[in-house]
């Protein structure tokens, strides 16, 4: 059985008492699935710890955005974390983590600023200042992240280096259901027609990449890719090359660099978002 804490000082109090062992955490905003699934079957046989935190985070949202509606489902996820080997989950009320008058926010000011940082101006914002709340709790010794959400680990990588934090990061490749669709807790948005249609983006990445790895110049590769998926009944927000981890747009590939090939598009009311990354 894992312990569950909601309070900040039962976490501290749990947190003084694993002196002398190495701790991991898995931050997620709970409705877990697949995913989250083998980021704690990747960073469990690594630390004698692992702590799982579970709080839908309001600052990582927009004012039109998602936050009401993002599903919730502490019963699951605990049963889920539990069968994975989670010890420790850490599931805080809003006052627990933002009391009355918490007035701080932690900003990356360089990678968050494209790609999704351009479609959601509070989101990276929201993210490292509660990431950072929550590495300062846990100490963490390892924190596993999705490559799902690519820009948030170059992001959060970006916070650690600047602030010489020393927890280190474990990046967790994306889970992918069998037809291709990227794993997320928004894919139960998706009503039975959308779902069929939504693997769509997934593709979309693919036969970019291979058009670029043929000769098709970036921009031109890019372009077709956005019409296809918007004459598919995508509205896409960005399809876009970027150098990794430093998420400088690129426009050519040069050999021996790495990129990541990025995409969001919403389809219905849902929006994804997926990528590819490669060495060219
Ligand atoms: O990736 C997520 O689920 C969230 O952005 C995170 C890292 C838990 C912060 O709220």
């Amino acid at each position: 059985m894992a312990e569950v804490f909601a309070t900040v000082k039962d976490l501290k109090a749990w947190r003084r008492k694993q002196d002398g062992l190495r701790v991991g955490i898995v931050p997620t905003m709970g409705a877990l699935h697949a995913g989250h699934g083998t980021l704690i079957e990747a960073i469990r046989p690594k630390v004698d710890r692992v702590v799982m935190t579970l709080f839908v985070n309001p600052k990582q949202f927009g004012p039109s955005e998602d936050f009401d509606r993002y599903p919730r489902a502490f019963e699951s996820d605990v049963k889920l974390a539990e069968s994975k080997g989670v010890d420790t989950i850490f599931a805080p009320s809003l006052e627990e983590i933002y009391p009355e008058g918490f007035s701080t926010r932690v900003e990356e000011q360089d990678r968050s600023k494209p790609l999704c940082g351009i479609f959601r101006p509070v989101f990276f914002g929201g993210i490292t200042t509660v990431v950072l709340k929550l590495f300062h709790l846990v100490e963490p010794h390892l924190a596993a992240f999705g490559k799902k959400d690519a820009q948030q680990y170059y992001v959060i990588q970006k916070m650690i280096e600047d602030l010489h934090m020393s927890v280190e990061l474990l990046p967790v490749e994306t889970v992918r259901e069998a037809d291709g669709l990227a794993m997320s807790s928004r894919n139960a948005y998706l009503s039975a027609e959308e779902r069929e249609r939504a693997p769509r983006v997934y593709r979309e990445l693919n036969h970019a990449l291979d058009r670029m790895r043929a000769g098709m110049g970036v921009e031109r590769a890019l372009s077709e890719a956005k019409m296809e998926l918007d004459r598919h009944g995508f509205k896409t927000q960005y399809f876009d090359l970027r150098t990794v981890p430093d998420l400088s747009e690129a426009r050519s590939l040069e050999h021996s660099r790495h990129y990541l090939l990025a995409v969001a598009a919403y389809l219905g009311a849902t929006r994804l978002i997926d990528n590819l990354e490669f060495e060219f």
